[in-house]
């Protein structure tokens, strides 16, 4: 294996209503050990559906990995992208979660599981994953303004 980073993204099912302190209570599980650990991401929930992005040091990546796929709480995991890379794509934030249930933009999220589903988890070349990345950070940090703008309106 190259690389001394490993990417996941991938999309499960939640095995109950997530609420939103359920997921809050998901949110402070993920911070205390994202920042523990150096790991990074996104995790996006709408309609019962994860889209979740970590990155991180290679053997904290697959422990978290291995924790997720036996977490009860959700089902169906399905691996789309498994990179090993020598550098990060999102170092500038340990992992943002999104409750996407208020946003009006479905059609956004529903491209972007589309496209999600559509790769390969170990055959993606670099630049397909680079460019998926980019789209889901892009998503995130523009979902994150306007949730700004809604509080400042
Ligand atoms: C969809 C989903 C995403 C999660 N993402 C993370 C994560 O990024 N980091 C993390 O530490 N735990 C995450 N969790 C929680 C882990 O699966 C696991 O419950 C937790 O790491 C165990 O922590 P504990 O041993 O301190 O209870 C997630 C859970 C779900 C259902």
């Amino acid at each position: 294996m190259q690389g001394q980073y490993l990417q996941i993204v991938y999309i499960s099912r939640q095995t109950h209503r997530i609420s939103e302190p359920d997921l809050l209570d998901i949110q402070k599980k993920i911070v205390n050990r994202s920042v523990s650990k150096d790991i990074s991401g996104v995790l996006l929930h709408r309609s019962g559906i994860f889209l979740h992005f970590i990155e991180g040091p290679y053997k904290a990546t697959v422990e978290l990995l291995v924790d997720l796929a036996t977490d009860p709480n959700h089902r169906d995991m399905r691996l789309v992208i498994v990179h090993s890379t020598p550098k990060r794509h999102a170092r500038f934030w340990s992992m943002g979660v999104i409750d996407m249930n208020h946003s009006s933009d479905n059609d956004a999220f529903s491209s972007l599981i589309k496209t999600a589903s559509e790769l390969c988890p170990s055959g993606s070349s670099d630049s397909e994953v680079e460019s998926f990345l980019d789209r889901l950070i892009t998503y995130f940090a523009g979902h994150i303004e306007s949730l700004r703008d809604d509080q400042a309106a």
